[in-house]
């Protein structure tokens, strides 16, 4: 697909006199819907899906970043698509379950959180691999002034990002966190000044899209295998994904390139 709606596309290189580079670049999908502050609408997020996904698939990119256009990285689910609908409509789609797709994703995802990241947006920056802040950026898990609760995650990954204690004053309050608060609770790695954001973010992509892409992938699968076993089986899955490194290229190429004092030439075999 060429052209979307409501978000915007580019492929970025670290040198960009060379964007036919083969391998070593970042995708950058900007939400942009600015009239609604970038509101999760079902088109929107098919847009983000298939975009995702493209990259996912593209030997070329790396890493992948998704930020928000405006004073929004997105002000959650579609309030105005959503309010008419019934239970039976709502629950025969299973609003939501498609949003998981994102998490499928063999490629790290960093959020960059340019202002607000509410209800919706506030799940889809926890459902990406790094949270980097923008020093304007506002989390909330607002739903509950809506005579709902949080329905892609809010209970569940803020919980397990920020604790229990928390996690319940987001989701009951309703009330917002500012960018230095969500690093300090761990929601955020990090806060960067606005202005710089988007490019701090790609720098970070860069690096980890410079690393051996098969190594990449066994990272994100063993840290998020970790929400998922007991302390046992998490860290033999982890002492198996390993061993099964060295079968790759890039664990004698990384292992020589240290050795011999040089810089590796990864090529994601
Ligand atoms: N859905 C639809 N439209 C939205 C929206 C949303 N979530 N958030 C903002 N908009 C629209 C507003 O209706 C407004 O449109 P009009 O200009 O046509 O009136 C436009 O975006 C600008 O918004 P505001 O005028 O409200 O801007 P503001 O700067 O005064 O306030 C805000 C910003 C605090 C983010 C406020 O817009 C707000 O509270 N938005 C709703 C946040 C929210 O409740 N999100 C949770 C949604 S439910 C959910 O996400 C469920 C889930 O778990 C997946």
């Amino acid at each position: 697909r060429e052209s979307y709606n409501h978000i915007l596309v580019e492929r970025r290189f670290p040198d960009e006199s060379n964007n036919n580079s083969a391998r070593g670049g970042v995708g950058i999908i900007t939400l942009h819907r600015p009239k609604a502050l970038n509101a999760l609408c079902d088109a929107l997020f098919d847009d983000l899906i298939h975009a995702v996904q493209a990259f996912d698939e593209d030997d070329s990119i790396g890493c992948i970043v998704i930020t928000g256009s405006g004073k929004a990285f997105a002000a959650g689910a579609d309030i105005s698509e959503m309010s008419t609908r019934e239970f039976a409509h709502v629950y025969k789609k299973n609003m939501f379950a498609q949003w998981a797709d994102i998490t499928q994703t063999s490629k790290p995802i960093i959020a960059a959180v340019n202002g607000f990241a509410l209800g919706g947006g506030c799940e889809l920056a926890m459902m990406c691999d790094i949270l980097i802040a923008g020093s304007n950026a506002q989390f909330g898990q607002p739903e509950i002034n809506l005579g709902v609760i949080p329905g892609a995650g809010g209970t569940q990954r803020l919980i397990r990002a920020v604790g229990k204690s928390k996690a319940m004053e987001m989701v009951l309050t309703g009330n917002r966190i500012t960018a230095q608060e969500a690093m300090e609770i761990g929601l955020a790695s990090k806060v960067i000044n606005s202005d710089l954001l988007l490019d701090e973010a790609v720098k970070m992509g860069f690096g980890i899209a410079d690393k051996g892409g098969v190594a990449v992938r066994a990272c994100k699968e063993a840290v998020n295998a970790a929400e998922e076993m007991t302390l046992s089986q998490g860290l033999m899955f982890e002492r198996r994904m390993f061993h099964a490194l060295f079968a790759t290229k890039d664990q004698k190429e990384g292992m020589s390139a240290f050795l011999e004092k040089r810089k590796p030439n990864f090529t994601d075999e």
